[in-house]
């Protein structure tokens, strides 16, 4: 099933796919709950993705399927929509909303979803279905948007019409990520680098906890909530839009002025967190892996202490690492409270750090993690219907393949 999705969608449709698109998941290597306070990030995409196949109806309606939920939807044109429920198809229906909105010219549509990224993983699997649906309508309905739009937009269905305050990260690391590259990205100005990620004998290995991430979206508001009310306070004496703006020695001579100690908790850390990530840029740069890993620790330390957005289940992986000697870095990715984590780990330990982790995660935790070697690959794109389909999820499929 999953490696003929054009097959599927004419059992679904009773007709050919038009196009496929696909847009990749993404990690996190290092600046993390730092994107909405303008800071910098390094995410790479990832090789798992969603892949959308697309064909033009004349019942004016769009038609919504997908591989992974049973959950269908039926709606007509019109101009915009409301977030039904809590069903996948709120994401592009999100999407679908603004494009609605824009006065762009649209069509009825069919359309089939099919997702390998780990559902609730952390991998950021709405931000790849939300772009990949941005995407797909600009190229259809010929819209003109940049990709920096559309974005934005996406970010916009994630904030206004889902309802989470999230960052920019994770919708620009799907639209824009480079095979083999990290994106150093500068969430103020959106100024970004693809930097080489050259990871010299070493492995990313992406560690799913398996722990459904229940409170995350109220607690990450929480977060983004707290990180106002210091930014709020250090305005009293600073000229400062957003945290990150600021360096330790500063936040230092006025940190006092934020009253409520676990505010101050919270803003220590994006304040180190981003200094952290230019730290482990030059690191990078250097090809000093293990300067990098070192950050990887003190960011996972400072998410889990000071930022309080970690949970027994990362912690176990971060705890087991430290003790491996193959693994030279690990920390949580992404919002946390669950998810995943990622260690870089030596090329050829791969199988006897999975053993290792796997039996001190269950002793722990009491059930198994899953664990992953990534590739990092490129953004949103279109694929070739006829061609590149199959070679495509075999691709996905066997690089990001469970150890
Ligand atoms: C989630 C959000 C991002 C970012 C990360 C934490 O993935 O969508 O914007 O804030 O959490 O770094």
């Amino acid at each position: 099933m999953k490696n003929n999705l054009p097959e599927d969608f004419f059992k679904i449709y009773n007709k050919e796919a038009q196009n496929i698109f696909f847009s990749p998941g993404r990690v996190n290597l290092i600046g993390e709950h730092i994107d909405y306070n303008g800071g910098l990030v390094m995410p790479c995409a990832i090789t798992l993705g969603t892949y959308m196949l697309i064909a033009p109806n004349n019942d004016n309606v769009f038609r919504f399927t997908s591989i992974n939920f049973d959950e269908t939807l039926e709606i007509p044109l019109q101009n915009g929509y409301q977030k039904d429920s809590e069903s996948w198809f709120n994401y592009p229906l999100g999407v679908i909303h603004y494009f609605s909105r824009s006065g762009k010219e649209l069509g009825g549509l069919d359309m089939l979803y099919y997702g390998d990224i780990p559902i609730g993983s952390g991998l950021s699997s709405s931000a790849s279905i939300e772009v990949v649906t941005a995407f797909a309508f600009n190229e259809l309905f010929q819209c003109g948007f940049s990709k920096l739009e559309l974005v934005l937009m996406a970010k916009k269905v994630e904030n206004e019409f889902i309802g989470v305050n999230s960052g920019i990260m994770d919708q620009f690391a799907v639209a824009f990520g480079e095979e083999n590259k990290a994106l150093m990205l500068d969430c103020d100005t959106l100024d970004y680098e693809a930097v080489d990620s050259n990871l010299d004998g070493y492995i990313l290995a992406i560690i799913n906890t398996n722990k459904p991430r229940k409170l995350a979206e109220s607690k990450y508001n929480e977060r983004v909530h707290e990180c106002q009310i210091a930014l709020k306070a250090l305005k009293q004496e600073l000229e400062i839009h957003n945290l990150c703006e600021i360096d330790t020695d500063t936040f230092n001579l006025h940190k006092d002025l934020i009253k409520d100690e676990v505010v101050a908790k919270r803003a220590t850390h994006v304040v180190a967190e981003n200094e952290r990530v230019k730290l482990a840029a030059k690191a990078l740069a250097n090809n000093n892996l293990k300067e990098f890993g070192k950050l990887m620790y003190a960011s996972h330390d400072s998410l889990k202490n000071l930022y309080e957005v970690s949970g027994a289940e990362l912690d176990a992986v971060v705890e087991y690492a430290l003790t491996d000697k193959n693994v030279i870095g690990a920390r949580m990715t992404g919002a946390g409270f669950g998810g995943c984590a990622i260690a870089l780990v030596k090329q050829d330990s791969l199988e006897s750090f999975t053993k290792a982790l796997s039996e001190y995660y269950t002793g722990k935790i009491g059930y198994a993690p899953s664990v992953y070697s990534s590739h990092i690959g490129n953004g949103v794109g279109e694929l070739n219907l006829a061609q590149s389909v199959y070679s495509s999820m075999d691709n996905a499929v066997c690089e990001l393949q469970e150890a």
